[in-house]
């Protein structure tokens, strides 16, 4: 049968491909291009797609309109490339009528499961090799040098930079760093490990002020005030505010997360754009949305972020969560002005014709349609509960 095996251009995946052709298997190679880079490769038969723009089309606009967080820091940058590449993936195996698909995740991880559950979502025939969960494959290479030689017998390049003690994941939205010598939580993160964004420290000492534009709670347009150059385009949008944002250090975190598998795990992410985004689109959310209709969202975000985390972007419940936060972004739009600086970004104002906030009825120099004597009741009313709490704890239970 045919493969279509997900090709990093990495040790592991080259070996994977050669190891399933003495399977007897046809293989494909799929590539996929995030980023500009490298040059081309040895390798026939295979697929290079550029999925820069559906990433930020499909997927990280999405994740923007929900505010995608997981456990409060981890802005989901590897979660949602995997449906992203696993739907292209199946896309090929479908047109070239492979019945089998292969990836080089490990048995431990997240990826494996966001991988599979895309596949047999969109292509419920297939049947995937999982190399790293056979027993003859893991058994035969138990480690690097195993990989090593058995690309050296078999003519397969092997990477000539020496590769770093971590394992990388980099996309257009982040790069992550795991395992390795960062699995000890207690050790910090060497300072040369951060390839998308500069060291705060040697950060310029003058912002950069930039406005963002957002129609349907995902941006139009971003300008950088002081040049007056705009960009347009989402693909545009989101390199140059990565540009920006990895200029200034911003968006790196270090955290220990948990693994939908069960065990915890130490990353390390840097995710400049996106933590612009989010805090620009933050902004412009609660300043055109009704305040109960945002309450409810935001459960959702965090809803949306589990099961992105957990490999469920292809699935009724994720579907439906979706498009309840789509519908939620109708009046999220105006303008959002930001400085970005020293590993920060500092809001600086925001218009919108959408704007929920009147300025007559908060002002503390104008009545506006409101009597404050109907706050005395209000106040009065919520005190019901507080009183007969009271009434029944006494007064010891005044700290
Ligand atoms: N822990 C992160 C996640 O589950 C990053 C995974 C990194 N994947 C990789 N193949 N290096 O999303
Ligand atoms: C892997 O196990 O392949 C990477 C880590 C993860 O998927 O969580």
């Amino acid at each position: 049968g045919t493969v279509i095996l997900a090709y990093s251009g990495g040790l592991d995946t080259s070996c994977i491909l050669v190891w399933l052709k003495e399977q007897g298997y046809d293989v494909i190679a799929f590539l996929v291009r995030f980023r500009v880079w490298e040059t081309d490769l040895p390798l026939n038969p295979v697929f290079i797609e550029d999925l820069r723009s559906e990433f930020v089309e499909d997927f990280i606009w999405p994740s923007v309109q929900a505010n995608a967080v997981y456990e409060d820091r981890y802005l989901l940058g590897t979660a949602i490339a995997r449906p992203c590449i696993a739907r292209s993936q199946v896309e090929i195996a479908r047109r070239e009528g492979a019945q089998f698909v292969s990836h080089g995740a490990t048995g431990k991880g997240n990826d494996q499961i966001r991988f599979e559950l895309t596949c047999y979502a969109l292509y419920p025939e297939v049947e995937i090799i999982a190399p790293w969960r056979i027993p003859d494959f893991y058994n035969r290479f138990r480690g690097r040098t195993d990989l090593m030689e058995y690309a050296q017998k078999h003519g397969i390049p092997v990477p000539v930079t020496p590769k770093a003690p971590w394992s990388m994941d980099a996309n257009l939205m982040h790069i992550s760093y795991e395992s390795g010598i960062l699995e000890n939580p207690k050790s910090h993160a060497p300072a040369d490990l951060y390839l998308m964004t500069k060291n705060p420290e040697d950060s310029p000492n003058t912002p950069d002020v930039l406005e963002i534009e957002f129609g349907n709670g995902v941006p139009l347009k971003v300008t950088n005030v002081k040049e007056g150059k705009s960009k347009n385009s989402p693909l545009d949008i989101f390199s140059y505010l990565n540009e920006i944002g990895g200029k200034h250090g911003v968006g790196r975190i270090d955290i220990v997360e948990n693994r939908f598998i069960g065990m915890k795990s130490r990353g390390i992410y840097e995710t400049p754009g996106g933590t612009i985004l989010l805090q620009a689109h933050l902004d412009i959310e609660t300043f055109t949305m009704d305040k109960e209709v945002r309450r409810i969202k935001q459960g959702l975000g965090i809803k949306f972020s589990e099961l992105v985390y957990n490999g469920f972007w292809y699935s009724p419940e994720c579907d439906f969560v979706r498009h309840c936060i789509n519908k939620s972004q109708e009046n999220v739009q105006g303008k959002v002005q930001l400085s970005v600086f020293k590993g920060q970004v500092y809001i600086l104002g925001r218009e919108s014709p959408k704007s929920l906030y009147n300025e007559e009825l908060v002002s503390m120099d104008v009545q506006g349609n409101y009597d404050p004597c109907d706050a005395s009741g209000f106040i009065r009313i919520n005190a019901v509960r507080l009183r007969e709490h009271h009434r029944l704890q006494g007064v010891s239970s005044i700290k």
